[in-house]
């Protein structure tokens, strides 16, 4: 459990499988530490989804990462109750849709799903950058205790790490994630210093994004969302400032880019 310390918190993606456990685990902290309940502040994110869990300090807001207008309107709504944000952990993926199954072949490559790979698990995690810098900005953090920008990634989206090919639109779409975050901490660690921009493998987590592919996941391999987030969030409360611009994954061990 992790000490949550009178934070500001955005889950963007809080009713996935690994969001809503995030959700879960923070409002359970916050109930935990009483007394210092008021100062703990939890938003979150739906898309589809309906949200059913309810907290006092828990707000929910509608964000199609897929429109720039909806993620500042979520970001304008927090904006009326926060003056800042010290974690942001976006929790968006996608893997599969009804209409397309990630390819096994290159025949398999699709104009559509391609560019909505890259739309959704690549250049979503820039343009909620962009707007939510200015609450970051003004976070309370230090080189030891920074403000957190963490997205979920996966080890599929390492180039140095891929020995079995396949799925091209999420690998590559993971990718240009990763670089695009590695960048991000660039610019940052010169405009937005003592903050940490970090993505993550959450492991290979019991979610409807896995669900299709989990026949020859070995056994004892396949997290449950809870146990994926608490170990999530546990890394992410040990990273420091110098740590902006890493790749890890839940039990914190580096992966090649
Ligand atoms: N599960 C795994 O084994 C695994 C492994 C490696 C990496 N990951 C990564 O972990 C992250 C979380 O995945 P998960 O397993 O928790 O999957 P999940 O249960 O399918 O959750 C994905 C979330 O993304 C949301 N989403 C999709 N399109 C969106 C959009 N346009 N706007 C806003 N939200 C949108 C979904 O909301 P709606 O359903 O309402 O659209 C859902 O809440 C993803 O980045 C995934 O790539 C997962």
């Amino acid at each position: 459990m992790i000490n949550t310390n009178n934070k500001t918190y955005l889950i963007i993606g809080g009713t996935g499988g690994i969001g809503r456990a995030m959700v879960e685990q923070l409002i359970e902290a916050t109930a935990n530490e009483q007394g210092a309940r008021a100062g703990i502040r939890v938003f979150a994110t739906y898309h589809n989804s309906v949200p059913e869990i309810e907290a006092d300090n828990l707000q929910w807001l509608p964000m199609d990462v897929g429109s720039e207008d909806s993620i500042k309107q979520a970001i304008e709504q927090i904006k009326q109750h926060s003056d800042h944000l010290d974690w942001v952990v976006n929790c968006v993926g996608l893997l599969h849709t009804e209409q397309a199954q990630p390819e096994k072949a290159l025949r398999q490559v699709e104009t559509d799903f391609f560019l909505q790979n890259m739309q959704i698990n690549a250049l979503a995690g820039l343009l909620i950058a962009k707007h939510i810098k200015p609450l970051l900005a003004k976070a309370a953090r230090s080189d030891e205790q920074p403000a957190i920008f963490a997205t979920i990634s996966a080890r599929v989206g390492s180039i140095s790490d891929n020995q079995v090919g396949g799925w091209y639109s999420y690998r590559m779409s993971k990718a240009a994630l990763n670089m695009g975050m590695k960048n991000l901490s660039i610019e940052w660690g010169r405009a937005l210093k003592q903050t940490c921009v970090v993505v993550m493998q959450p492991g290979t987590v019991n979610t409807q994004l896995s669900a299709p592919f989990q026949a020859n996941v070995a056994e004892g391999h396949l997290f449950s969302p809870a146990y994926s987030a608490d170990c999530l969030l546990e890394v992410l409360s040990g990273m420091s400032a110098a740590q902006s611009g890493s790749f890890v994954d839940w039990a914190g061990e580096s992966i090649p880019w």
